[in-house]
């Protein structure tokens, strides 16, 4: 199964820094198209493409487009999403760190769509290693013209600007990213507004993750008719997978959506390590779902997945093998979100830490059968009151893999040996 490049085409054969290997490598074609072009236009033909988010929750581009470009205030900004908190998710260092002028391109033909000569790229605390990489390509491709005041000479100036996070997981979120870059305490806002309308700085705001952004380029190139025939129908185009794990290759590679889970791990990935049995797979990242060895004959598309309980989220694969406890695993997870709780919202706050008391008792062979309700009961609040997507998320990993591993619950409560807990292994201690 070979991979299809398209937003990784350019990783390891051009010098990162060099704005002009980017352009000589068929780079800003896209950007003078676009300039060329109406916003309206421009909206069109990603509409046509049927790019969706790749941050996490799949919401179609142009909406975006269209909403923050539709805003009376004609002050607007593009915001790249490069916080990328999800744990054992990698794929956006990878576009950051390789081609970052793919990125700049992309915000600014969005900047060009909406009618917004700024943006801003809030950068992963952990990732300020490659800020100087990322400043010397922007430098470089203003001072040759491509970016900047003036953009090849057409009159229309667009700046980028770059902040940091400080380690938060919360201020992926994208109305407390604003919060962060205006320098006020990483929390999410109440909404509506929507950001589109009140976002950044209380303008028109559109946000989107370093992927979606790294899309527009080859999309305004090579045309809608030319994205679509990569995916599928529902999911057009490429996506990046993180795959970590006991799988004997790890990395991040690129397919076009509806790949075969299966076949990721097993052809591309060659397997489990050392010869261990697969135990489950938990997709989208830590908040995505949990399934067991028998379900990973599965299409990986934003639709496929949802209809099956779960979320591509960002494409995240975590493979885990025999050698772990998935209720170890799933205790880790919510030590996680415990921790990462802004503390906003009461049904996060205290839930998250119920969650984990409740999981806890588990598996520490305290556990009682009622407690598997207790902990549906708790999830389903959350899911419903909590205030932003991380206090929605914290329980999909328990509830799915009490259905997927239910067995692995049930032998915990009733004090059966588990070797992994006795040991104290799992991938992640
Ligand atoms: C707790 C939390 C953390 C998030 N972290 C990220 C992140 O690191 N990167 C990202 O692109 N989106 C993240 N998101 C999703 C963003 O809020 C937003 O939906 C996304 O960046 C939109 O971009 P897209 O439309 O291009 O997918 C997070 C959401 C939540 C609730
Ligand atoms: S759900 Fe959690 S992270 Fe989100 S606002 Fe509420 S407390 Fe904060």
């Amino acid at each position: 199964m070979r991979e299809v490049h398209v937003l990784l085409k350019n990783r390891g054969k051009i010098d990162p820094k060099n704005a002009q290997e980017y352009a000589e490598n068929g780079g800003f074609e896209a950007l003078r198209k676009a300039l060329s072009m109406s916003g309206a236009e421009i909206i069109e033909e990603v509409k046509k493409s049927g790019l969706r988010g790749r941050g996490g929750a799949g919401f179609p581009t142009y909406r975006k487009m269209e909403f923050t470009a539709g805003a009376a205030d004609p002050v607007r900004y593009i915001v790249c999403n490069a916080d990328e908190g999800e744990p054992g998710t990698n794929k956006d260092r990878i576009l950051l760190s390789t081609d970052p002028c793919a990125i700049f391109e992309g915000m600014a033909i969005a900047g060009l769509a909406v009618g917004a000569h700024v943006g801003y790229i809030y950068l992963r605390a952990e990732y300020t290693y490659i800020f100087p990489v990322m400043q010397a390509a922007l430098l470089h491709a203003e001072s040759l013209g491509y970016l900047g005041k003036n953009m090849m000479g057409s009159g229309y100036d667009f700046e980028i600007k770059f902040r940091s996070g400080a380690g938060a997981y919360v201020c992926g979120e994208e109305t407390a990213l604003f919060e962060s870059i205006e320098g006020k305490r990483g929390e999410p806002r109440f909404r509506p507004p929507c950001p589109s309308i009140h976002g950044l700085f209380g303008k028109p705001t559109m946000l989107n993750n370093v992927e979606t952004l790294a899309n527009l380029a080859p999309i305004i190139k090579n045309g809608a008719e030319w994205y679509r025939t990569l995916g599928t129908e529902g999911s057009p185009g490429t996506k990046l997978f993180t795959v970590c794990g006991n799988v004997v290759r790890r990395g991040v590679f690129e397919f076009p959506m509806g790949v075969n889970l299966k076949d990721i791990i097993y052809e591309v990935c060659g397997g489990i390590q050392d010869g261990h049995k697969l135990l489950g797979v938990q997709t989208g990242g830590t908040s995505g779902a949990i399934i067991n060895a028998d379900q990973i004959d599965m299409t990986l598309d934003i639709d496929s997945v949802s209809a099956s309980g779960g979320r591509l989220g960002c494409g995240t694969i975590l493979v885990i093998d025999d050698r772990n406890c998935i209720v170890d695993i799933v205790l880790n997870n919510l030590d996680f979100f415990r921790g990462e709780s802004c503390g906003k919202c009461t049904p996060c706050r205290e839930g998250g830490q119920q969650l984990y008391n409740l999981v806890n008792r588990i598996a520490t062979g305290h556990g009682a059968i009622q407690d598997l309700e207790k902990i549906d009961e708790l999830a389903e609040t959350m899911r419903l009151t909590a205030l932003c997507g991380l206090g929605h998320s914290t329980a999909v990993p328990v509830q799915t893999s009490i259905q997927n591993f239910r067995g692995a619950y049930l032998k915990h409560i009733d004090r059966d040996y588990c070797p992994v807990c006795s040991e104290g292994g799992g991938i992640y201690r």
